[in-house]
């Protein structure tokens, strides 16, 4: 039976927040079972960013270990390192000569990062949706789960493999967004108007994946809220609607039973029914965490694996491609 194809990666550019669980992450465990997906940790679009080498080899590794103990199983997907299928830089080269400045120019993606590192604005940084092009056109890949954050770069993967397809034939499947069902968009902790991010640099802003069950209560209980003190989810009440939001993901009520189970009750007491149910929620991942960071041999097997698995697709594509340009 053909399976549709569905390739998504994260970036091991800091620790994974709730934001990824909750958005991308769990998600990702419902699809493994009716699709055929790649999971990559996407570590060359890391580096458009400088990074300690120790700490991005560290990262890689935690991501990779925590993609397992949310339950995406290596069995069932190709889970792998960007940087060990060299397939993906090579492409990138290649469809580099086949996007234009003035796409790239218009990324909004590359203005934000250009304007936050603005001693640092590379070449990489500037050709990243082309090598996330790659990523994509090189599996031959049917959907891709994006957030609206990543909806402009499929955008112009899509022009790239239509043009590619015009100049030399068919050669690249022309990918689709994933619409599924949306995960939650978890917002900031101190700040409820900016998304969470692995990225940020205050950590009261984020609940990390393996944050302690104290430090989670912690920043729930320190998570900026209004005057109103009352449990309304409303766009003008942030910080309580975001934290009704992560209320309902972690524990799968709606909006409405939790506006009323909080109805008439201080913030005091939601925000620890908030916290206790972000710790029930991550308690089990954290311990099959530390149950995975044993089995160092298990872990090296599923890296080779999945760089063997998603190399030799990848070698397909990438092959036809050098042809079809005259290599
Ligand atoms: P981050 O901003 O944390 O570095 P990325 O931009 O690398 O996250 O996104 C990785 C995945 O996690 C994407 O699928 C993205 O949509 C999802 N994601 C990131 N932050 C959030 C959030 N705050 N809420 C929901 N989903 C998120
Ligand atoms: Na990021």
């Amino acid at each position: 039976e053909e399976r549709k194809r569905i390739f998504s990666g994260m970036q091991p550019s800091g620790l994974i927040t709730l934001g990824n669980y909750l958005g991308a992450l769990k998600n990702w465990t419902n699809l493994q079972d009716d699709y055929d997906c790649l999971y990559c940790i996407v570590d060359e679009h890391a580096i458009t960013v400088r990074q300690d080498p120790a700490k991005l080899r560290k990262q890689a590794r935690d991501l990779l270990t925590q993609y397992l103990a949310v339950g995406i199983d290596p069995k069932k997907n190709i889970i792998y390192y960007q940087s060990h299928v060299s397939q993906h830089a090579e492409l990138a080269w290649i469809l580099n000569c086949f996007t234009y400045m003035g796409e790239l120019n218009r990324m909004t993606q590359f203005k934000d990062k250009a304007a936050k590192h603005a001693d640092n604005i590379n070449a990489g940084l500037f050709t990243y949706p082309v090598l996330m092009a790659a990523d994509i056109l090189l599996y031959q890949t049917d959907l891709v789960p994006v957030g609206e954050d990543q909806r402009q770069h499929l955008e112009i993967t899509r022009d790239i493999a239509v043009r590619f397809n015009s100049i030399y034939g068919d050669t690249f499947k022309v990918p689709e967004a994933y619409i599924g069902k949306v995960g939650a968009r978890i917002m900031a902790l101190q700040d409820p108007t900016k998304k969470m991010s692995k990225s940020d640099e205050n950590k009261n802003n984020t609940i990390a994946l393996m944050d302690e069950p104290a430090v989670i209560m912690n920043k729930v209980k320190r998570a900026v809220t209004d005057s109103d003190n009352e449990v309304r989810f409303d766009e003008s009440k942030p910080g309580i609607s975001n934290l009704l939001g992560i209320y309902c993901a972690c524990t799968g009520k709606t909006i409405a039973e939790a506006e009323k189970e909080f109805d008439g009750v201080g913030y005091g007491v939601f925000k620890t029914a908030v916290g206790e149910a972000v710790v029930a929620n991550l308690e089990p991942i954290q311990q099959k965490v530390k149950d995975l960071e044993k089995n160092k041999d298990y872990l090296d097997e599923i890296i080779k694996d999945g760089a063997q698995r998603a190399g030799r697709l990848a070698e397909r594509t990438l092959t036809k491609v050098q042809k079809r340009v005259g290599f």
